[in-house]
């Protein structure tokens, strides 16, 4: 997909397809309207017959419309004007892009301006249409195969005012980059596990640091993770072959005073529960466990593409999760980074444990804030399904930013509440806290688990466990939550 703006008037272009919202019992567009005239009234008539009634993501396709100097006229459903909310915007851009798919269009001329988006302005519909066609066409290919023909190369112009000209261009490479950044945390995490190993993880971040002067990375080796006295982390490697990385990307864009912005994912690359075996069933979708750590490396991406003016550090522990002869038993138990002893009363909860030593290790970067993303606990779908990732954590003001950039780029995110009320349910008999805490408030538990180790600064958590990835006929990872993740750090631009 190829993107430009263009502040000519559209109906003024000869063109492959010029693109017509019709609102539901609304006015026609100033575009729309023009046309309607030059063709003798066709719009009007087909809506007054009922071919077209302005549905949410109806479509018509017109051939050669008399008194157009396109070659078709696409007329596109956005409903009523009041009902156009962030979710129907997507919709309306779903169902163009599958028009596109399902014909012989390579050009478009469309004024996505014309789409009655409540309260969002025109920069933001050129954002979220560039990020949703480009995202549509990722396809997943393993590494060394050759890649499936090329789909048709498809041309889009954006036409807007001129006055909206440079914020539309900005618009238009924002809307790009985070596909980008999204299509690397797909890549990675559908890659299955037997590639796709902790190893992978680092040289695919070393890959993206490549020749860049703004990123460096670093990978810790478990040498290295054993002379910081990483406890936890090395007890959930400790059943696998594969030796557990910590991956750590520095992204150097401002001043060496300006504090980073900590992220930090987990990764791991294959849960099988451990000695606490998971069952069988959907098993593999456990190479999805390591969706947090992807997402953090498409953010970086992200970064580059966008040359952003600001400092952010990614931290990654990579590990497997696998039963073994050296592996944790339940009930033993360790001691992490920063002192605290933990009682492992079940190996399947891994990911805190990974978790917590990163966060400590965080730490030393005296971040401006710290938000951790994990595919943490399967409690996050059964409190909030497949819709929203769920966030916690200890600073108001970040989980309400996050909460708004979750709103501003349809990647949304709901709180749970971390209380301390919940802590109870972490007591030990035999070490500072356990790693579970009972059936009850299950990503509750496993965030107060991780506020324990991070009171030094201001952080948040996302458990992703419901967003990252779908499931059934549509299996594969989504890219989420980087579009949020890249929002936050653009909201953290202005001042500060
Ligand atoms: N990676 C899983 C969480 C998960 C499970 C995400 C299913 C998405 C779908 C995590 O490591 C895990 O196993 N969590 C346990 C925690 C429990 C043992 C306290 C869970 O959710 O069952
Ligand atoms: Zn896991
Ligand atoms: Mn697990």
């Amino acid at each position: 997909m190829q993107f430009s703006v263009s502040t000519t008037s559209p109906e003024s272009r000869r063109s492959d397809c010029l693109v017509l919202f019709i609102e539901e019992k609304g006015q026609l567009s100033a575009t729309a309207e023009a046309i309607d005239k030059s063709s003798g009234k066709t719009i009007s008539k087909l809506i007054k017959q009922g071919d077209m009634d302005g549905k949410t993501g109806q479509s018509l396709l017109l051939h050669e419309l008399a008194g157009s100097k396109a070659k078709r006229v696409l007329l596109l459903g956005t409903g009523k004007a009041e009902d156009c909310t962030e979710g129907v915007y997507e919709k309306i851009i779903g169902s163009l892009i599958s028009v596109i798919n399902n014909s012989g269009i390579s050009k478009l001329q469309v004024s996505v301006a014309d789409i009655p988006a409540k309260s969002r302005d025109t920069a933001w519909k050129i954002r979220q249409c560039a990020m949703l066609m480009a995202n549509s066409e990722y396809r997943f290919n393993l590494p060394g195969r050759k890649a499936p023909a090329k789909q048709k190369a498809v041309e889009v112009v954006f036409h807007v005012d001129k006055t909206e000209a440079s914020a539309a261009r900005k618009a238009m490479v924002t809307g790009t980059a985070i596909s980008e950044g999204m299509s690397i945390a797909r890549d990675l995490g559908n890659m299955p596990a037997n590639i796709c190993t902790p190893t992978y993880l680092a040289s695919q971040a070393q890959a993206i640091a490549k020749g860049q002067r703004k990123l460096k990375v670093k990978v810790l080796s478990e040498a290295d993770m054993k002379k910081l006295k990483m406890g936890s982390l090395l007890s959930v490697s400790a059943g696998s072959k594969e030796p557990a990385k910590l991956i750590v990307m520095e992204y150097r864009g401002a001043d060496a005073s300006q504090k980073p912005i900590a992220l930090v994912g987990k990764g791991v690359t294959f849960d099988t529960g451990g000695i606490s075996l998971k069952p069988g069933a959907a098993m593999d979708e456990m190479k999805f466990d390591m969706c947090g750590a992807a997402s953090v490396l498409g953010t970086m991406k992200t970064l580059l593409a966008m040359d952003l003016p600001v400092n952010v550090v990614g931290i990654v522990p990579a590990t497997e999760n696998m039963p073994g002869g050296q592996a944790t038993k339940p009930g033993d138990v360790v001691t992490s980074m920063s002192g605290q002893t933990i009682e492992i009363l079940n190996t399947d909860a891994e990911g805190r444990l990974i978790l917590c030593d990163a966060l400590t290790y965080a730490g030393r970067y005296k971040p401006r804030y710290v938000i951790d993303i994990a595919t943490l606990t399967g409690a996050a779908i059964i409190a909030l399904g497949k819709i929203p990732s769920a966030v916690m954590g200890n600073n108001r003001e970040l989980i309400d930013n996050l909460i708004d950039c979750g709103q501003q780029t349809h990647d949304r995110i709901w709180e749970l509440p971390l209380w301390d009320d919940y802590q109870d349910q972490l007591k030990s008999n035999f070490a500072d806290m356990a790693n579970i805490g009972g059936r009850d408030a299950g990503t509750i538990t496993a965030a107060c688990f991780l506020a324990r180790f991070t009171k030094k600064y201001r952080w948040a958590h996302l458990d992703i466990a419901g967003t990252a990835w779908k499931s059934g006929g549509e299996k594969g990872a989504t890219g989420r939550p980087v579009p949020l993740l890249t929002q936050f750090i653009l909201s953290q631009m202005k001042g500060k």
